[in-house]
């Protein structure tokens, strides 16, 4: 029984000495975007001297090569470069390189003695001038949404607004500087919400979009709270009812009373010689006119 055990110690120790072995300094390396990465893949033991090597890429659910038959391929062609045998090295990173690596090492007498390591590349985007938007002028008590947005930036920004140049916390409610507003930020959408603004509220607003590469910050832009005073709409406009009840009633009043009929009598001296024909012709004509407007009124 220990014989067999020990038959099997000393196997397995062949195996390992025979076989591939591959190690990565760094298996999650980050770099800002336009900068170059090495993405480690050293080869610790092999029984042979020209190991089959090859690299791939996930990304997104697709797999494709990066280095083939000796060869780098695909997207990376004219970027990347292999180092010390079997690391890969990427200049001038994109965006689009944010992927799975697989650095495959596989001894050529044999397609057992294979050994992999697999590599994470994360490429930092600084994130661009977020889009801002503020309303100008919102009246006390009503609600009010501040948008900020920018979407090139990776990791995906997080985002703060400040007022005043001041930094508003994720709650009104967090801090007693605040007690006189009611908002909330989701820093991830970069969405303020005041549930009611109050002239406290008014101000310069500006917000700053953050990543680990980088922040921007986008253009001041005022909100000016007024007060929306009912009592003082409705006054006005109950005034401005009564004066004109007021005139409309006494244009009524005259008009029963007689007082436009009466100048009809008086009409009848265009008969008198006295007056030239012209003048009374403009009379009437005057009449009507006033005709015309007080059944406009009425
Ligand atoms: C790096 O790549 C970008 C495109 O992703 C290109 O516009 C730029 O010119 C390249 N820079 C260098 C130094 O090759
Ligand atoms: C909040 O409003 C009250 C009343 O208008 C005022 O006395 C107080 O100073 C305000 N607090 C802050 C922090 O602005």
């Amino acid at each position: 029984m220990a014989e067999t055990r020990i038959l099997l110690l000393l196997l397995l120790c062949v195996c390992r000495i025979l076989a591939v072995v591959v190690v990565s300094r760094n298996k999650k390396p980050v770099v800002l975007e336009h900068e170059s990465v090495e993405l480690s893949c050293i080869i610790e033991d092999s029984d042979t001297t020209t190991p089959r090597i090859e690299w791939k890429k996930s990304r997104g659910g697709e797999t494709s090569y990066v280095f083939f038959n000796n060869n780098i391929v695909g997207d990376l062609m004219g970027r990347a470069e292999l180092l010390s045998r079997s690391s890969l090295i990427i200049h001038n990173t994109s965006r689009t390189d944010n992927a799975t690596y697989r650095c495959e090492v596989a001894a050529l007498n044999d397609g057992k003695k294979f050994d992999e390591v697999t590599i994470e590349l994360t490429v930092q985007v600084k994130p661009v001038t977020p889009r801002c938007s503020v309303p100008k002028a919102v009246p006390a008590g009503k609600t009010a949404v501040l948008h900020c947005r920018e979407n090139e930036g990776y990791p995906n920004s997080m985002y703060r607004w400040y007022r005043n140049s001041e930094p508003l916390p994720d709650s009104s409610k967090s801090n007693p500087k605040f007690v006189n507003s009611s908002f909330t930020l989701d820093p991830r959408t970069g969405t303020l919400v005041f549930s009611a603004v109050s002239k406290a509220d008014t101000g310069h607003y500006y917000c700053i979009a953050t990543n680990e590469a980088g922040s921007a910050k986008c253009e001041e832009q005022e909100l000016e709270v007024y007060d929306l005073n009912i009592a003082a709409i409705v006054g006005g406009v109950l005034v401005v009812i009564l004066v004109l009840g007021l005139i409309t009633l006494a244009i009524c009043w005259a008009y029963r009373k007689g007082y436009f009929a009466n100048r009809k009598p008086k009409g009848k001296s265009y008969k008198t010689p006295a007056k030239p024909e012209g003048v009374n012709y403009l009379r009437t004509d005057d009449e009507g006119d006033f005709r015309h407007k007080s059944s406009f009124v009425i």
